[in-house]
């Protein structure tokens, strides 16, 4: 026997046939992996039309031959479609899958909240036309103390109160370098507030935690006066705390600020009358803040006597406990989801 030849009688194969053969083939099949085999037996290279399509001599049997073709590709395309359809909707009706359903609720987590305070008080500053800064936690004593007008004596640059990385290196113990960082970067007018870590060496105990974070102010304009101060200060008060706020100044002392004051909050619990949150104050101590010490503008080369400013630093832990009623400072810095939700 001679092999792999064409068979000479295949130019004569029954078209007719053939494409009745194949439709009634491909009506039955029942799978899509059925319906694919049956394509490779009735279209695929070695099934008995494309060996009669390439046998072809005469133009007539070409044409009839192609029609069959074609009938046949769009046959198969069609009942394709359909089983492919059929599976579908097996696959779906067996596994119980109703697509009227609704879908199970993800489960969406909420900021934190000393992250919520951080968006307060950029939003209010941002309002009033401030730059927000973001500067380094390892900081250099010249930045934290000497240009901040720290004397050599000031108990804060003791190893005892301040984490030491070298001699001249520390974690900042507040977010006051930001300012020399910030008048040395451009001439005034300035409008900023840096926000970020702070760290102290002090032991954990329910008000006191050794890394919190701090908002800090810094305006310097010319004629600027503590009348601003306590305007701004009434603004950002009344965007964490409620509308309802006043404010006030105690007098204090900070080494870069001259004078310096302690504003305090009116207690939203009371109103000022007196409860357990104010410790029958009715006032809330908030942080630090004053007018920029001349000090400061000679170690920066701004010239004191054409400009002025203040400054003020605050806690945000702080404000995240006044404005959630949260009796702690620990809470905020645990991964307790069972709290943390609560917010
Ligand atoms: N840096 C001071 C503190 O941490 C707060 C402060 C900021 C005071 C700016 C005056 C001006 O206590």
């Amino acid at each position: 026997m001679t092999h792999g030849t064409e068979p000479a009688t295949v130019a004569a194969v029954d078209a007719a046939a053939l494409q009745d053969e194949a439709l009634h083939a491909l009506a039955s099949a029942s799978t899509s992996a059925e319906l694919a085999e049956l394509r490779t037996q009735y279209l695929g290279r070695r099934s008995e039309l494309k060996q009669a399509l390439r046998a072809v001599r005469d133009r007539e049997t070409g044409m009839a031959l192609n029609a069959v073709r074609e009938r046949l590709e769009q046959a198969f395309a069609e009942r394709e479609a359909e089983l492919q359809r059929e599976e579908l909707d097996r696959s779906l009706s067996a596994d119980g899958f109703d697509v009227t359903l609704p879908g199970d609720e993800l489960a969406v987590g909420t900021l934190h909240p000393t992250t919520q305070i951080r968006r307060i008080v950029e939003d209010a500053f941002l309002g009033l036309g401030y730059e927000i800064r973001d500067d380094r936690e390892v900081e250099t004593v010249e930045y934290n103390f000497d240009k901040l007008a720290f004397p050599s004596t000031h108990s804060s640059r003791s190893r005892r109160d301040t984490f030491f990385l070298d001699d001249d290196t520390v974690l900042r113990t507040e977010t006051s370098p930001s300012q020399i960082h910030h008048l040395e970067s451009r001439p005034p007018p300035v409008y900023m507030v840096s926000i970020g870590r702070v760290y102290r060496r002090d032991a954990i105990t329910p008000t006191r935690f050794p890394i919190f974070h701090q908002f800090e102010g810094l305006a310097v304009d010319r004629g600027i006066t503590l009348a601003d101060l306590k305007g701004t200060l009434l603004h950002v008060m009344r965007a964490l705390f409620g509308y309802d706020r006043r404010v006030r100044f105690r007098t204090h002392f900070f080494p870069f600020t001259e004078p310096s004051i302690e504003p305090d909050v009116s207690c939203g619990v009371c109103d000022g009358a007196g409860c357990r949150t104010c410790k029958f104050s009715g006032w809330i101590e908030l942080g630090g803040a004053g007018m920029v010490d001349p000090r400061v503008f000679e170690n920066v080369g701004v010239d004191p006597e054409k400009w002025s400013g203040f400054a003020f630093g605050c806690g945000l832990e702080r404000s995240a406990q006044l404005r959630y009623g949260i009796d702690e400072i620990r809470p905020l810095w645990s991964p307790d989801l069972r709290v943390l939700r609560q917010f």
